[in-house]
């Protein structure tokens, strides 16, 4: 996989894109096929590195695996393990959630901690209490985790914080239990309803996604399904901001237009002109653009925290100062010294939850580090709208989220090639 990309900008944007499919919506429901011995179709996918390692993993539990066009049809018939490989445990940090479907399938599982983007502190201390609270026993020595429990017991698990990745591990480990499990102080986001509908279409009972209690009843015979993944509102966001970056206009099909709303009102903020349809979202970017005075990250119905390093190369061209407080994660701004070195003057504050960002700078190409997956995206954006050629080096994070990087950057009139 090519590690380096070279980026240049070529002014104003005007481009038609097709979305790619929701990354975090569709690794859940690659762990959920293991519930179900026959056939899970999913459709829609994207093809990025995560969803890779997602594939490789179920492959490493046994389970076949075929993947063409979008599409990939997942068959668990017989598992040979139920332990998570160390490699793809430190590649990403979603293959803590095969956890939770193996410890139903299985009724034991066992992993290390998992990897992922560095973007703070990042606990799984939620799943595991909550499969001690369903009767799992729990054992963790060193770096590795043991969960076994083959009678689970439905309950009412209550998150100390509406944890994404909790809700859906303990979603799918419900799927066994007997009785009825109540996850409160659930995650909202629309990925959680996602994996909903996808353990819907399998046969299971799952009420309340969307809110922040839900139910989970399990089923005795789940079925064969086929469950199409929605457009990704991370990479919606992020190139409509290539877009507010460059002016133009920019039209997005297979949008996921309700869960956008948050982002969408900021980029009006902004001066951006948004014009929705059913799955489509237009934008007519602004010549001036304003700042944002003050903007903070919350868990969904909030502005999600995956978009903010997004924003502030952005705001380096607003007429006048922003400021966004991180409020999800404890160290999400490692993006702002390679903005740094492109120019942009961000100042960070409140022991690393608050960036300042000074709008009217012009960037400039340069060579940077993609820090993190979405810290990668953010640098893409500044190449685009920047004075001359960027290299953005290890993109390997960026590779994990996106697809088709450098095919995209032309679609939206820039240039980009991969370098050796
Ligand atoms: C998911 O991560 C997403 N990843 C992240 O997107 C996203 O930033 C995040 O949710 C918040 O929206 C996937 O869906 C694969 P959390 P997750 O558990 O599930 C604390 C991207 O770029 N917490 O909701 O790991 C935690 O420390 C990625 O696509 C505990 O304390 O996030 C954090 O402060 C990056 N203990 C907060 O909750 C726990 O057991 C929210 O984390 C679990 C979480």
């Amino acid at each position: 996989m090519c590690n380096r990309l070279q980026v240049r900008g070529n002014g104003p944007i005007y481009a038609r894109l097709q979305l790619q499919g929701s990354k975090n919506g569709t690794l859940p429901c690659m762990a959920a096929a293991l519930l179900h011995s026959g056939t899970t179709v999913l459709e829609g996918v994207p093809m990025i590195a995560d969803v890779l390692t997602a594939a490789e993993i179920l492959r490493s539990l046994g389970a076949s695996v075929h993947i063409r066009d979008h599409c990939i049809t997942i068959q668990a018939g017989q598992l040979t393990a139920s332990d998570i490989p160390r490699d793809f445990m430190g590649r990403m940090r979603s293959s803590v959630i095969f956890m939770g479907a193996l410890l139903a399938r299985c009724g034991e599982t066992g992993a290390v901690s998992p990897g992922g983007c560095v973007i703070g502190r990042r606990p799984i201390d939620y799943h595991l209490d909550g499969f001690r609270q369903m009767g799992a026993s729990v054992v963790q020595k060193d770096d590795r985790m043991e969960v076994k429990g083959r009678k689970l017991k439905g309950c009412v698990i209550v998150l100390p914080g509406p944890s994404v990745g909790a809700t859906e591990n303990l979603m799918l480990a419900s799927t066994a239990a007997e009785g009825i499990t109540i996850i409160r102080n659930a995650a909202r986001e629309p990925e959680i309803t996602e994996l909903a509908q996808c353990l819907r279409n399998m046969g299971f009972g799952i009420y309340g996604d969307g809110t922040s209690e839900i139910v989970i009843r399990g089923c005795n015979e789940t079925v064969d399904s086929v469950y199409s993944i929605p457009g990704d509102r991370i990479a919606a966001g992020t190139w409509l901001l290539c877009c507010m970056q460059n002016r133009g206009e920019l039209v997005l099909d297979y949008a996921p237009v309700e869960s956008m709303a948050a982002v969408l009102q900021v980029v009006q903020r902004m001066g951006g002109e948004i014009h929705t349809e059913k799955n489509r979202i237009t934008l007519k970017a602004p010549d001036r653009l304003k700042p944002i005075d003050y903007l903070e990250t919350a868990p969904y119905p909030g502005f999600p925290t995956d978009m903010q390093s997004l924003l502030l190369p952005v705001l380096c061209r607003a007429e006048g100062s922003s400021c966004i407080r991180e409020r999800v994660f404890s160290s999400r701004f490692r993006t702002v010294g390679e903005l740094e070195k492109m120019g942009a003057d961000i100042c960070i504050t409140d022991g690393g939850q608050c960036a300042r960002i000074r709008g009217g700078c012009r960037l400039h190409g340069t060579s940077v580090d993609a820090p993190d997956l979405r810290g990668g995206a953010a640098l893409i954006i500044a190449a685009l709208g920047a004075e001359g050629i960027t290299v953005i080096n290890d993109t390997c994070h960026i590779q994990r989220g996106y697809e088709q990087i450098p095919e995209t950057i032309r679609l939206l009139g820039g240039e980009a090639c991969w370098l050796s």
